[in-house]
């Protein structure tokens, strides 16, 4: 299998509207829906986020959500993977368990097809004393998803926004190695020593605040997936004002459609040219 590169959506955005369909222009998930449906062959991995985390405990998401979520189940490109936050000092095992186990529980809803596929870890502030907790943490999440049922192994993404030790990446599926202003990823840390032989596949690249051309766009996927090799990215024209605490992700990025065409044609380009595409 050639490693080609996926989407990932931080989808923090509320479904408001969606209850009666996902589907229909009204529902404020439905651009994103038009992309995925633009692109079979592409994987979108959708971070979704009801309250900085699953919402209630115990409990199931409200109709909007149940609606996105079944949409998003009844396709084949789509992994659904539920946000949430940590902290080494503030956020203990007791507090951010029974969140894994909620969303783990989804998968209980008998109505509709709401089960997530794994477990987006935000905020991770990782160093050589906090290295402990996030193993803990990936532990929980796996040991919480075996306990019952089928259900394949979660996948697991944790979101340092930066580079971390190249050890830790064999507790999770992916690390977003990259959150920040499109202006600076000419600088970014993840291609440079000591990070250069971590393994590209598990990065996830998440850039806000893009102020170029649509062509612009399709050279960082091709950039991303041919040159850099990395599994996941994102790419917004929204702002992020740490002033004003506004967040790029809860508006649909006006060259959306665009970026996940690009996506699908940088993914064509390495399909159609395996022997220049080694794994890595
Ligand atoms: C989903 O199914 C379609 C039709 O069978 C196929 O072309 C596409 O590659 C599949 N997508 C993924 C990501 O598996
Ligand atoms: C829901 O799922 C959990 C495991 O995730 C299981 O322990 C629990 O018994 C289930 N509850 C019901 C009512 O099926
Ligand atoms: C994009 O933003 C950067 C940094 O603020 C600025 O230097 C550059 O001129 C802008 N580019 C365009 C095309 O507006």
């Amino acid at each position: 299998m050639v490693n080609v590169l996926s989407v990932v959506f931080p989808l923090y955005m509320y479904p408001s509207s969606c209850s009666a369909s996902a589907i229909s222009p009204s529902c404020a998930w439905y651009p994103f829906f038009q992309s995925i449906n633009s692109n079979p062959s592409v994987t979108f991995n959708i971070i979704v986020n009801p309250n900085s985390g699953p919402g209630d405990l115990n409990s199931y998401p409200n109709d909007d959500w149940k609606s996105v979520l079944s949409y998003a189940n009844s396709l084949n490109n789509t992994n659904l993977i539920g946000y949430i936050d940590s902290n080494p000092t503030n956020i203990p095992v007791s507090v951010y368990k029974p969140q894994i186990q909620t969303y783990r529980n989804w998968a209980n809803f008998s109505g509709k097809d709401i089960p997530v596929d794994g477990i987006f870890v935000d905020d991770m502030a990782y160093s050589a004393s906090s290295n402990s907790y996030y193993t803990t943490f990936a532990n929980n999440i796996k040991s919480i998803w075996s306990s019952s049922s089928s259900r394949p192994a979660p996948y697991i993404m944790m979101n340092p926004g930066q580079p971390i030790e190249c050890s830790f990446y064999s507790n999770v599926d992916s690390i977003v190695s990259f959150e920040d202003y499109y202006s600076n990823l000419n600088m970014a840390a993840f291609i440079k020593a000591p990070y250069t032989n971590c393994p590209r596949y598990k990065q996830a690249i998440i850039i806000h605040d893009f102020n170029n051309t649509a062509l612009d766009q399709q050279q960082i996927c091709d950039d991303m997936g041919q040159t850099f090799r990395v599994g996941n990215l994102f790419i917004t024209s929204a702002i992020q004002d740490e002033a004003t605490r506004q967040n790029p992700y809860d508006e649909v990025p006006p060259l959306l459609q665009q970026f996940s065409g690009s996506v699908k044609a940088t993914n064509s380009w390495i399909l159609g040219h395996p022997q220049w595409y080694a794994d890595i």
